[in-house]
């Protein structure tokens, strides 16, 4: 695992949308894989920055969603559908034909999740997951104690994701309980992980996935096990890392031809 100190939101913001364009530029119709919540705003910020400045050519790419809540009706402003549409497709000039994601609202569930784990395989799987963490440890919506090997499913919110989310609602009542997230093993299968952290509210959260050990109860931890996995914090959010010293001099006496 990687793990890079970034001054602020905005710089880890920089960094990432830089590692997406570089992708972009390898592998132009790349599946890239985005997360909600407010973390990961300045990527898409910074990303669609570069499309209007610059000769970055994102036509070709393609999106896909990682959690979902379910219940919310179709075209609901706060499905996770939606926000992935209104911050990110639409933004980097994209339409809904290169968007995929889980149906929240599907009778059957079930075969939902199925089917959206089915079609991530026969895209080729992710090239690149963008992660937030949840105060929690979680990672998509695998609240703690989800299966390390799990796949795409429904889970049950902890009361304390619902009252973090709770701000772009209403009011709580208005969160739902349950969810659609790809798993644990699901995430795990794409190509390279980046997950941003900003801010102190998400140090503990950080400092038990990077130097704490694997486990199902901070789902984050996860990130261990995959061969290609960048953190990237502000100083903040590296408040609570041991080693933060020693990740720090890593990234300061990096090669720079490595990208993360
Ligand atoms: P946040 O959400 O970026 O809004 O803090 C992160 C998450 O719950 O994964």
């Amino acid at each position: 695992m990687e793990i890079v100190i970034v001054p602020d939101a905005a710089a880890g913001g920089e960094l990432i949308a830089a590692a997406i364009a570089d992708l972009l530029i390898r592998k132009p119709d790349a599946l890239l894989g985005v997360a909600t919540g407010s973390t990961p705003l300045p990527i898409y910020e910074a990303l669609a920055t570069k499309v209007r400045e610059t000769d970055l050519d994102v036509s070709r790419a393609r999106i896909c969603q990682l959690d979902e809540y379910v219940g919310l009706p179709k075209g609901h402003p706060e499905s996770y559908r939606s926000v992935v549409l209104r911050e990110v497709v639409e933004p980097l000039g994209l339409t809904e034909s290169s968007f995929m994601g889980p149906d929240g609202s599907a009778e059957d569930i079930a075969a939902a999740c199925l089917a959206y784990d089915q079609a991530l395989a026969a895209a080729g799987g992710v090239d690149l997951q963008l992660l937030g963490i949840g105060t929690d440890g979680h990672i998509g919506f695998n609240e703690p104690c989800s299966s390390l090997a799990s796949r795409t499913r429904i889970k049950t919110l902890t009361e304390r994701t619902r009252v973090d989310n709770a701000r772009f609602f209403n009011n709580l009542d208005e969160v739902p309980h349950h969810v659609i997230t790809q798993g644990i093993g699901t995430i795990l299968e794409a190509r390279h992980l980046v997950l941003l952290a900003t801010g102190e509210g998400k140090a503990d959260a950080v400092a038990l996935t990077v130097e704490g050990p694997v486990s199902a109860v901070v789902p984050a931890s996860a990130l261990q096990l995959h061969p290609h996995a960048t953190v990237v914090v502000d100083e903040a959010a590296a408040s609570g890392l041991k080693l933060a010293d020693y990740f720090r001099a890593t990234w300061a006496a990096k090669p720079s031809w490595q990208s993360i």
